[in-house]
């Protein structure tokens, strides 16, 4: 069955950048100009997907007006380049596609995030993008799985080398071998303590899943931080599933975490091709 379907979650409450996410989504802090979720919104389209569930919820409504078509072109004195940036702005999601907005009415982890969108789903494998792990990549790193599952049709997790103080972030995953980039998982566990990690992978926001993980994930009780993890029905699910590690290709910055969103916001301001250069050379200066 083609994948056409993605979800964001992005009803978390961004506590890790308190203040500025007290009533603005921690997914509409901008990386130069642009919210990080659009730049998520634009890999899942690049990868071909054309149904966007985002589950949302209290605090979150920035991310639902963002992609309407709200800007007025019609208006008289609108110049000719303000018109074309409006339009743009109007576009980002492509006619064909649609946008579904549902509610998670109660924050209780990514895992029961993703058991919101089950109406919708049907029975269709899915994707899932968290847009504060921002990932630099051309093709983009949903892109680059989209073309090893359309050969293998096991589900597939974006996974990383982490320094191994870092587990306490992440999903740690097993995966006892490793064949250009791509390995069967054994076993993965939800922020371990760095001794108790099976490895130095961890886990990055993409995944393809099959529909499977619906039945799991409803099955699946609280876990670490008193949550419903994904992670814990993923490893419910490898007794009886593939479920692939993919190492992909690209830069990712952890958006959720101030240093992490501070790094990719010099890193995409470097390569902007109005003020990079003027950019580089005030740091230069600043740190001569
Ligand atoms: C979530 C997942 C974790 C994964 C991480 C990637 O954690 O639970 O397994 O490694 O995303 O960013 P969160 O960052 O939402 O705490």
């Amino acid at each position: 069955m083609k994948l056409k379907k993605v979800v964001f979650p992005v009803a978390g409450h961004g506590s890790r950048f308190l203040p500025a996410t007290k009533a603005t989504p921690k997914e509409m802090l901008p990386i130069v100009d642009k919210p990080l979720i659009q730049y998520a919104v634009e890999e899942a389209l690049d990868a071909g997907f054309t149904e966007l569930i985002f589950i949302t919820g209290k605090t979150k409504r920035a991310i639902t007006d963002h992609f309407d078509v709200t800007l007025e072109i019609g208006v008289s004195n609108i110049t000719e380049k303000k018109k074309k940036l409006f339009e743009e702005m109007n576009n980002i999601i492509p006619k064909n596609c649609s946008c579904i907005y549902i509610r998670q009415g109660e924050p209780l982890g990514l895992g029961h995030a993703i058991l919101q969108a089950k109406p919708v789903l049907a029975d269709e494998p899915f994707a899932v993008v968290l847009a504060d792990d921002l990932i630099d990549a051309k093709p983009g790193a949903l892109k680059q799985m989209v073309d090893f599952y359309n050969d293998d049709k096991s589900s597939l997790i974006a996974v990383q080398q982490v320094a191994k103080a870092e587990s306490v972030h992440y999903g740690m995953i097993d995966c006892p071998e490793f064949n250009k980039g791509i390995g069967k998982i054994s076993n993965i566990i939800e922020k371990p303590q760095p001794e108790d990690a099976p490895s130095e992978f961890g886990v990055v926001g993409r995944y393809i899943f099959s529909n499977q993980i619906l039945d799991y994930l409803a099955k699946t009780k609280v876990g670490t931080g008193n949550e419903i993890q994904l992670t814990d029905a993923i490893k419910s699910m490898l007794g009886s599933n593939i479920v692939s590690a993919y190492v992909f290709q690209g830069t990712r910055y952890d958006c959720g975490d101030k240093l992490g969103f501070v790094k990719a916001n010099l890193e995409y301001a470097l390569k902007n091709k109005h003020f990079g250069d003027e950019l580089e050379s005030y740091l230069r200066n600043r740190l001569a």
